[in-house]
């Protein structure tokens, strides 16, 4: 049964079960012996729904949930034949940053998935079960905090938010580090120049007044046309995966960056800002004029922020901004 019906199946019988409840007691209260019975016949049904779906639920569907006797895990390198009813077994093959001897190692490990399995999961099970010193960075596990990234076969991505099934190709699965941060152990990276070139662009909000910066004096009301200007770049959660993928970021550190982009540009179009020099940072071969457009930051961006287009338009706002500073200087 696919995941999404089943759920609806369960949500179901769970409000359906009090509901025939209080219509029991309700038609007992009144003396309709005929509805009660009905409601009495309907409750069996429900019930026994809810029961068996919350059951599947916690012992079937998470990994993490089920007995540990239902595990079967190989040791490194070797793979058996699936015995469990849980799942299959995947093979993850870790490429690590070794911090003292500073270069990649790799290990690989079995591990059984169920449909429901994220990458993640399968590396905290490693982690809990076969390798206590992977280290790996994570926290909210529900693609908000951007803490879990990292390159699945490849491909930069939120490791919480990638199936470990649906990702394994002949049951193996490659997992490194992001590269275009520098390497701390094993799949952490450091943030700190990525956090330097997000905050070099001032992103936030600036009022002109000192006070105001600190202190609101009104209510700021903006209008739909307004706020959508801003609002779809104004979904980063800082994960780093665009400045991964992108290819001048890997060929220059210089560059500050699809992520710093669009938060520039995200607060330049927020008609609350009274931010003048922020685009004169950004009129700079390592500013926007640094992107090539490749488009890759766009591509595997997980909230759909589209960093290239915000570079893009960025250009055209430093564009105009020098063409009315000409004009000015001519007048
Ligand atoms: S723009 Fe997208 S990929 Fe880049 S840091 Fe923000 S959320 Fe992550
Ligand atoms: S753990 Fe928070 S985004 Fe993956």
């Amino acid at each position: 049964m696919r995941a999404s019906r089943y759920i609806l199946f369960m949500y179901a019988a769970m409000i359906l079960t009090p509901a025939a409840l209080f219509g029991y007691a309700l038609t007992g209260m009144l003396g309709y012996t005929g509805m009660q019975l009905v409601f009495q016949v309907l409750l069996v049904p429900f019930f026994l729904a809810f029961g068996i779906l919350s059951y599947i639920e916690v012992y079937a569907h998470r990994g993490a949930s089920v007995p540990r006797s239902f595990y079967k895990i190989t040791t490194t390198g070797r793979r058996k034949e699936q015995t469990s009813r849980v799942g299959n077994e995947v093979m993850l093959n870790i490429k690590r940053f070794n911090h003292d001897a500073k270069h990649f190692e790799e290990s690989s490990h079995s591990v059984k998935v169920s449909r429901f399995t994220t990458v993640l999961d399968a590396l905290l099970d490693i982690k809990e079960r076969q390798d206590g010193t992977l280290a790996m960075r994570y926290s909210c596990r529900m693609g908000i905090c951007g803490s879990c990234a990292m390159v699945v076969n490849g491909k930069p991505v939120l490791a919480c938010e990638t199936s470990a099934a649906k990702s394994a190709v002949d049951n193996r699965i490659e997992v490194g580090p992001m590269q275009a941060h520098p390497m701390l152990r094993d799949l952490v990276t450091d943030f700190d120049d990525f956090f330097g070139k997000h905050s070099s662009l001032d992103p936030h909000l600036y009022r002109k007044d000192e006070k105001e910066q600190w202190r609101a004096k009104e209510l700021y009301k903006q209008t739909h046309e307004e706020v959508n200007r801003f609002l779809p770049y104004s979904y980063c959660i800082m994960c780093g995966l665009c400045m991964d993928a992108c290819p001048v970021v890997n060929s220059n550190p210089e560059f500050v960056g699809p992520q710093a982009l669009s938060q520039a540009y995200r607060y330049h179009k927020d008609s609350r800002d009274q931010m003048k020099g922020r685009l004169t940072a950004i009129d700079k071969i390592t500013g926007a004029w640094g992107c090539e457009f490749a488009g890759a930051c766009s591509e595997v961006c997980p909230k759909g922020v589209d960093p290239a287009s915000a570079i893009q338009l960025l250009k055209a706002e430093v564009f105009e901004d020098s063409i009315k500073t000409v004009g000015k200087n001519d007048a």
